[in-house]
């Protein structure tokens, strides 16, 4: 009996795997492309609990509520370096705190207590920089960016390149 059970468990995660594999895979053509992708992934899986979030947007249709977000995130802080670097009071009217924490993300195995303690720091840098008189605002920016940078390099390095560019001149 219990042997049984054993046996439908492994056959049941045996084929939720194949399932997830031709899921992952329907869009993808071997070639050139797959090999590069392969290989990037490579390049990240020793310090990456989410191999996927360096991955190409190649089909957007198939992006996690986090990663959208996220994309968000990127674009809204480029919109604020700018402001900040000519001097510009910015605030949480215009570039309110996105919970991204609350949504599903690519990898479900970065949920960790890690992660969420990064997000509630990402989350005190945030509030810090919308309250920052005009004179501290690049200060507390910098902070802010380095709560990005902070949580990418635990949890998803592929993006760190991007959020790089956003550190103020
Ligand atoms: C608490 C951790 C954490 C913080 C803080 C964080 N990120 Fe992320 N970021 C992630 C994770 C995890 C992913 C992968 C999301 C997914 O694929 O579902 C990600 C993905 C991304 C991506 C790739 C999205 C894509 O196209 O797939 C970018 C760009 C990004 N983050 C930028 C930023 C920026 C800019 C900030 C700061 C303003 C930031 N992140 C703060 C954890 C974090």
């Amino acid at each position: 009996m219990t042997y049984k059970i054993g046996i439908s468990v492994v056959l049941g995660i045996y084929l939720g795997l194949v399932a997830c594999n031709q899921n992952t895979n329907q869009n993808s053509k071997p070639g050139v492309d797959s090999i590069k992708i392969e290989a990037e992934a490579g390049k990240y899986r020793n310090i990456d609990t989410a191999e996927d979030c360096a991955k190409p947007t190649k089909y957007p249709n198939q992006d996690k509520p986090m990663a959208l977000m996220m994309r968000q995130m990127a674009d809204n802080a480029q919109k604020m370096k700018d402001k900040v670097e000519s001097g510009e009071k910015i605030d949480a009217n215009e570039f309110p705190l996105i919970r991204f924490h609350l949504v599903e993300p690519t990898d479900p195995n970065i949920l960790q207590p890690q992660f969420y303690e990064n997000a509630r720091l990402f989350q005190q840098a945030h509030k810090a920089l919308m309250s920052a008189p005009a004179n501290k605002q690049k200060e507390m920016y910098t902070a802010y960016i380095n709560q990005c940078i902070n949580c990418h390099q635990t949890y998803c390095s592929g993006p760190l390149k991007r959020i790089r560019k956003l550190v103020l001149n």
